[in-house]
């Protein structure tokens, strides 16, 4: 069966200053996956992301997005055309309530949405599609809370709310569950799982009870390279994956299952 790819890089590498960083990477990412990309400590894996929404210039190699080169596309198109990487916390505005910061993310792409708010019936339409997002990301009871107020694992979930008002067709989130604790990432992992629903979402992610759960697809990155990619059955058992691992904070690739 032909593959039906969202996103293809081929011999993406960036170098800094001589380092290599990200070295002819070709990533795979299937429309509707969730694909994970992991790696040790400083594998490359944020430089990455940091090409695929052009935070940062490729030193070489190139990036399709819809079968289209988007290699010299502008930051702001990237999300124009669905890229959406989510916010961290720090854009959160902490002293907004919980809805006004979703309203927020609409406004970033919808930017002519403001023009046309004139009448209180277009704001209530705006402000039930936000409603519709805090529910779909469990945090509904939560809409006339100060944002500051949430406890973390909640900001984090407004943070994915924040990027799906955004309609994302591709959706980047690294390390989602970084920091929480173990209730937080179980119902982390359920969120991510259910919002991939109808969209494509690439992960960087730690935990590899997480990956191990919801990954479709998964990258091994060491040293800027890929190593290894497929399934988390194919990949935990890969040698060269085995060996990357050794000796890392990580430790050995060890799932739920
Ligand atoms: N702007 C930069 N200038 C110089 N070197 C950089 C820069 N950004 C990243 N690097 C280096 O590139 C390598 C890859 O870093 P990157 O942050 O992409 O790793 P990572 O896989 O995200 O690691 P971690 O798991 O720790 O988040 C590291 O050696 C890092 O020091
Ligand atoms: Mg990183």
């Amino acid at each position: 069966m032909e593959k039906d790819l969202i996103l293809e890089t081929k011999q993406l590498t960036k170098s800094f200053l001589g380092f290599i960083a990200v070295n002819n990477v070709d990533l795979h990412v299937q429309r509707g996956n969730i694909h994970a990309l992991i790696g040790p400590n400083g594998a490359g894996k944020t430089t990455c992301f940091n090409l695929l929404t052009k935070f940062l210039k490729p030193t070489s190699g190139k990036i399709y997005f819809n079968g289209e080169n988007i290699t010299q596309t502008k930051p702001a198109q990237i999300a124009r055309k669905g890229i959406i990487r989510s916010f961290q916390i720090s854009a959160v505005f902490p002293e907004l309530t919980v809805l006004e910061n979703v309203r927020i993310g609409f406004q970033r792409t919808h930017t002519n949405t403001y023009n046309f708010l004139r009448s209180d019936s277009s704001l209530n339409r705006l402000n039930n599609r936000c409603r519709e997002l805090l529910a779909e990301v469990d945090l509904l009871e939560f809409e006339n809370h100060i944002t500051a107020d949430l406890p973390y694992g909640r900001k984090r979930a407004l943070e994915i709310a924040t990027t799906l008002a955004m309609e994302p067709e591709l959706m980047l989130l690294d390390e989602p569950t970084q920091g929480m604790g173990l209730e937080d990432v179980e119902r982390t992992t359920q969120l991510i799982k259910k919002v991939s629903t109808g969209r494509t979402i690439l992960m960087v992610e730690h935990n590899m009870n997480v990956i191990s759960s919801i990954a479709d697809c998964i990258t091994v990155l060491a040293r800027g390279a890929v190593l290894a990619e497929g399934t988390y059955a194919e990949v935990s058992t890969n040698p060269a994956v085995m060996e990357a691992y050794m000796g890392t904070s990580e430790g050995v690739l060890e799932g739920a299952h």
